[in-house]
This record gives C-alpha cells, sequence and structure tokens, in this order.
C-alpha cells in the first residue's frame, strides 16, 4: 500500500491515461535509495492494469483493469548491476515479449534491432537501434496503449539507455509511456521530463510507523527523515540498539552501503549514514560489530553537516 505521495501518483497515472489516449510521453523518476521509485512504478504498472508487480516481470494488462476502465499493455525492464557492461542487455529484457513483431519494422530497423540481440550480423548503428526501438514499441503497443517501466535505470548498460533515450525523446503519437526510475545520479537524460522523490510528508510517514509503540515510533521517524525504507526498516534495528546507536538493517546497508563513510572523528570508529543531519548527527556509536568494507566506501571526502554516525548489523 502506497502513503502519500498524491501529487506524484497523478503524473504516472497522467502517462498512462495519455499512452491509452494516443499520446506518448516520458518520464524519468529519480531519488535516493529506499525514497519510493520502485514503488511508484508499481503503482503505474497496476495503473495500466498490468496487475503484476515483479521488478523485471512483463505483462500484458488485463480487459477491464485499469485507468478508466480499460487496460493497456506493459513491458517491464530492469538494470541489473552485474549486466551494466554487457551492451543491450538491458533492452533486451524489456523488448523479448516483442520481438516477434519485429517482421513488421523496415528492414534496415529489423537487421539493426537483430544485429544487436544476436540474431543477425552486428551493424553498430548506434541511432538506428533507437528508431528501431521506437518503432518495436510502437508496433506493439498497437491502438490499446503502451506503458514501459523501467526500474534501477541506472544500472542499464550504455548501449541499452541511449537506445531507450533516442526512443524516447523522439516520442510521439503512438501511444507509449516509457517510465523510468533511477536512483541519484545515474542515467543522465537531458531534455526529458523528470519526477524527483522528496521525503515522504510528515502524515505518510507517521502512516507508515504507526503500528508500532509511540516512543520508538517518534525516533524512527526523527531518524528515518522520511526515507519509506528507513521507515519500514529502522524499527526492526532500533528496539534493540544501545543508547546513541542508529544499526542499519541488512537491507539498509544494502541499499546505502556504498556511501556508508568513515566517521570524520577518526578516534571514534563507526561509519555515517549519508542523509541530512539532525542536530544529533555527531553522537558517534561505539564500534561496530561489522564494519563497513574500506573499499566500498567512497574516497570523496563529505562534508560532516550530512554525515551521520551509525552502527551496521
Ligand atoms: N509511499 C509509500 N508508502 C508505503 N510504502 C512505501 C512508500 N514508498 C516506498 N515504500 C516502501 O518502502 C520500501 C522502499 O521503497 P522502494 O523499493 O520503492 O525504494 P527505491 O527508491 O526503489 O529504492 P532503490 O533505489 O533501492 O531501488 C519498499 O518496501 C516500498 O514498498
Ligand atoms: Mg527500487
Amino acid at each position: 500500500m502506497l502513503y502519500g505521495r498524491m501529487a506524484e501518483r497523478e503524473t504516472v497515472e497522467r502517462l498512462v491515461r495519455e499512452a491509452r489516449s494516443g499520446v506518448s510521453g516520458a518520464l524519468i523518476v529519480r531519488g535516493e535509495p529506499g525514497i519510493g521509485k520502485t514503488a511508484l512504478l508499481n503503482h503505474a504498472a497496476e495503473t495500466a492494469g498490468a496487475g503484476d508487480t515483479g521488478n523485471a516481470a512483463n505483462a500484458v494488462a488485463a480487459a477491464g483493469a485499469g485507468v478508466g476502465g480499460r487496460g493497456i499493455k506493459v513491458l517491464r525492464g530492469v538494470g541489473v548491476e552485474p549486466e551494466a557492461d554487457l551492451p543491450f542487455a538491458g533492452l533486451h529484457l524489456l523488448l523479448r515479449p516483442a520481438l516477434g513483431l519485429l517482421d513488421r519494422l523496415p528492414g534496415p530497423q529489423q537487421d539493426a534491432l537483430r544485429g544487436a540481440f544476436g540474431l543477425g550480423p552486428a551493424r553498430g548503428e548506434r541511432l538506428l537501434v533507437g528508431l528501431s526501438v521506437l518503432s518495436l514499441l510502437a508496433e506493439y503497443a498497437g491502438t490499446g496503449g503502451l506503458l514501459c517501466v523501467i526500474d534501477d535505470a541506472q544500472w542499464l548498460d550504455h548501449a541499452s539507455a541511449e537506445a531507450l533515450l533516442i526512443a524516447a525523446r523522439r516520442l510521439d503519437g503512438e501511444g507509449v509511456g516509457l517510465l523510468f526510475a533511477a536512483r541519484t545520479p545515474g542515467l543522465p537524460a537531458p531534455g526529458l521530463p523528470e519526477l524527483v522523490l522528496g521525503p515522504l510528508d510528515d502524515r505518510a510517514a507517521a502512516e507508515l510507523v504507526a503500528g508500532h509503540p509511540p516512543d520508538l515510533a517518534g525516533r524512527v521517524l526523527a531518524e528515518a527523515a522520511g526515507n519509506p525504507l528507513a521507515l519500514l526498516e529502522l524499527p526492526r534495528s532500533l528496539g534493540t540498539a544501545r543508547p546513541g546507536e542508529l544499526p542499519l538493517t541488512a537491507r539498509l546497508q544494502e541499499a546505502f552501503g556504498r556511501r556508508l563513510t568513515p566517521c570524520p572523528r577518526p578516534a571514534v570508529p563507526c561509519c555515517c549514514w549519508p542523509r541530512r543531519a539532525p542536530a544529533s548527527w555527531d553522537r558517534c556509536s561505539p564500534p561496530p560489530a561489522r564494519s563497513v568494507s574500506p573499499s566500498r566506501t567512497p574516497s570523496r571526502p563529505r562534508p560532516p553537516a550530512w554525515s551521520r554516525c551509525v552502527t551496521t548489523g
């Protein structure tokens, strides 16, 4: 269940409505880890009538569901970090269900996409691949509309990202909505509209922690600073934390791991939570049970004002 985010929901719902009525559009949803990008993309996919919220799953919307009672087709893709160096890996994940329509494209476009996916000789015509993606999506949309949902786009391989963005900039009357989510920074996409997700508002944040005892809920609200992942995860670890500690669950470590930095006060071994700093930011905790590997810490020095001291575990 999605709390708050009314304006953001409306923005992605409009993209779906317009795709259904034959108007194409693109949108990049941006924000820090855990801020709710995937949740919003799932909402868009459900709105489109797919009913399938799996990350890389592709689905055709069921008739009778979705915006205004009629579903539209949904294609889902995702950037996969281990495949970020493999040209066209992300595009292949997205387009697999549509490849049966390749024959409908002009010959050179067919050849370009076949070359990209190893179904024919590689041709290396980058613009043509992007234009072919646009043509294939238009064919797949038909007259009913199509929503493409591409999550974790910061991990798309360069060739896929380039082709998708070439297509996105040329969308017109195909009835295709292209909805990306990317962490910040990631997927530079000049010329395309962006929706930056900020913290949840106070009311939505309070709803997320409503099931916890008031003192724990109050501390979680203060520590999480509106990040939904932190709002959901911190109650599990804060309940057993020693005074002054801010422990991270495995999910939070996974989301923020690379951005944890050594404590700016070297005398106190701990690591730092890369968020806005409440007044109490400098309460360094005791040495962590498990420290963050130095190889995963960025070399760029962080301003102390946005660092927080935490333990991991
Ligand atoms: N508005 C919301 N209401 C309720 N739960 C939410 C909301 N936004 C996000 N969540 C939940 O918070 C958690 C983190 O959200 P989500 O996975 O969408 O973040 P993300 O921005 O995609 O993070 P990442 O960059 O790591 O992929 C999920 O469990 C999600 O269901
Ligand atoms: Mg996500």
